[in-house]
């Protein structure tokens, strides 16, 4: 099936030549080559072809969409999400506002030990409805590819629920999903005083199963101060690398813990979240492939200082942006709002924060042959805006939904 797009008001990010880039780093995060007034051809789910529109009458197909002076993007990728989930925790939103801290109310019993109880009791049915439900309406707002953590299970049967969960999300074949097993996030309680035991029960009971039922893609570790210390960590990477997940961590969340140079150390795809870094935490990521992955919207939430982009970019490295979506440090998956974040609040250019959603969160996921671009024989994983000026318009009009539709390969919505 062939579907012509016309009248496009701008083709942003796009990449011609046979050459096809992994990432943007550094000044290149500036560069966003786009096409004024353009059209766009699909073939098979594919771009097949691009070009301005004086020259469209040329091409055949058998549908057209006429995208009337909107902009057509790829989709974001949204590389960093908790967004299975079993139960929203306003309560602690409050008890935040009435003076209690993050980690204070992690170290009363709640926090993630908190949605811990709640998944644990719910039926994975009803897990996966809510979590379909999440899933629709991120993709409304302009997510086309995204990743997805465990780690709100912490006990066999619960970890298990989630990885079964994000399986079934998949196999919707809705959009790309990658699945994080994401176990070492907290001690449950009845290994609070037993952290060998736990890291055992990960290691030995989790991951083998995981392994043979191909349910993650990527190994993840809270490493924090009161969560996995850095040897933990390691134990955990270690392990996760010998079944084949590769590591994706949280890192340098509330204290400069060393999660930088660990993730490093065990060449992470991405060491995610870095509100707390200083200049060896960046000298570490100026000589390794990980990337530098910010999650301004728990920031934000928490109240926290934001995520050094400036500095970042500055050191040339892939800076990418994800949500965190997630019932504590981030209940939302609202990229639009994320990237007027980004901008207001880290400096970065429209250009910078377009990119680190689209190629550099595809570089995130490994998925950027497929995403991130709009280039020949890419995925059609594409926004369509409502008509507006410029791409600049879309963190400007924040608290808005530019996506008008979304293109998913075969399928528009
Ligand atoms: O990335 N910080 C660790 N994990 C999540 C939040 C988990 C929660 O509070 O439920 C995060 O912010
Ligand atoms: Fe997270």
């Amino acid at each position: 099936m062939h579907l012509l797009l016309t009248n496009i008001k701008q083709l942003c990010n796009v990449e011609t030549g046979a050459y096809r880039k992994k990432w943007a780093k550094g000044g290149q995060m500036k560069e966003l080559p786009c096409i004024e007034n353009a059209w766009l051809l699909i073939r098979d789910g594919k771009i097949a072809d691009f070009g301005d529109m004086e020259h469209w009458h040329t091409v055949q197909a058998e549908n057209i969409l006429d995208v009337d002076g909107g902009l057509v993007l790829p989709a974001w990728v949204d590389s960093h999400t908790h967004l299975v989930f079993a139960s929203s925790r306003e309560q602690e939103f409050v008890d935040r506002i009435n003076g209690l801290t993050y980690e204070e109310i992690a170290q009363r019993g709640g926090g993630i030990l908190n949605s811990a109880q709640k998944l644990n009791e719910i039926d994975e049915n009803q897990l996966f409805d809510e979590s379909l439900a999440r899933l629709h309406k991120v993709v409304s707002q302009g997510t086309g590819a995204i990743e997805i953590k465990s780690g709100y299970g912490l006990s066999v049967a619960g970890e298990m629920k989630m990885l079964r969960v994000i399986r079934r999300l998949k196999e919707e074949k809705y959009i790309p999903i990658k699945a994080s097993f994401l176990a070492a996030h907290a001690y449950p309680t009845d290994y609070k005083e037993n952290h060998e035991g736990y890291l055992k029960l990960i290691i030995n009971e989790m991951l083998p199963q995981i392994a043979d039922e191909g349910l993650a893609d990527y190994i993840d570790v809270f490493c924090e101060k009161g969560f996995f210390s850095v040897e933990e960590t390691e134990q955990v990477l270690e392990a996760g690398v010998k079944y084949g997940l590769k590591p994706k961590i949280h890192a340098n969340q509330l204290h400069r813990s060393g999660g930088v140079q660990v993730g490093v150390k065990h060449k992470a795809i991405s060491v995610d979240h870095l509100e707390a870094m200083g200049d060896e935490e960046i000298e570490a990521l100026r000589h390794s492939d990980t990337i530098p992955t910010l999650l301004p919207g728990a920031a934000f939430f928490l109240g926290m200082q934001y995520q050094p982009a400036r500095k970042l970019i500055d050191a040339d490295l892939p800076v990418c942006l994800a949500t965190d979506y997630n019932p504590g440090s981030c209940p939302s998956g609202n990229i639009p709002l994320l990237m007027t974040l980004a901008c207001t609040q880290m400096k970065m250019t429209p250009e910078e924060a377009i990119n680190s959603l689209t190629i550099n969160g595809a570089a995130a996921l490994e998925l950027s042959e497929d995403l991130g671009t709009i280039a020949v024989g890419k995925i059609a994983n594409l926004i369509v805006t409502k008509p507006m000026p410029s791409y600049s318009y879309i963190p400007y009009d924040f608290g808005n939904n530019p996506v008008k539709k979304m293109i998913l390969g075969h399928h528009i919505v």
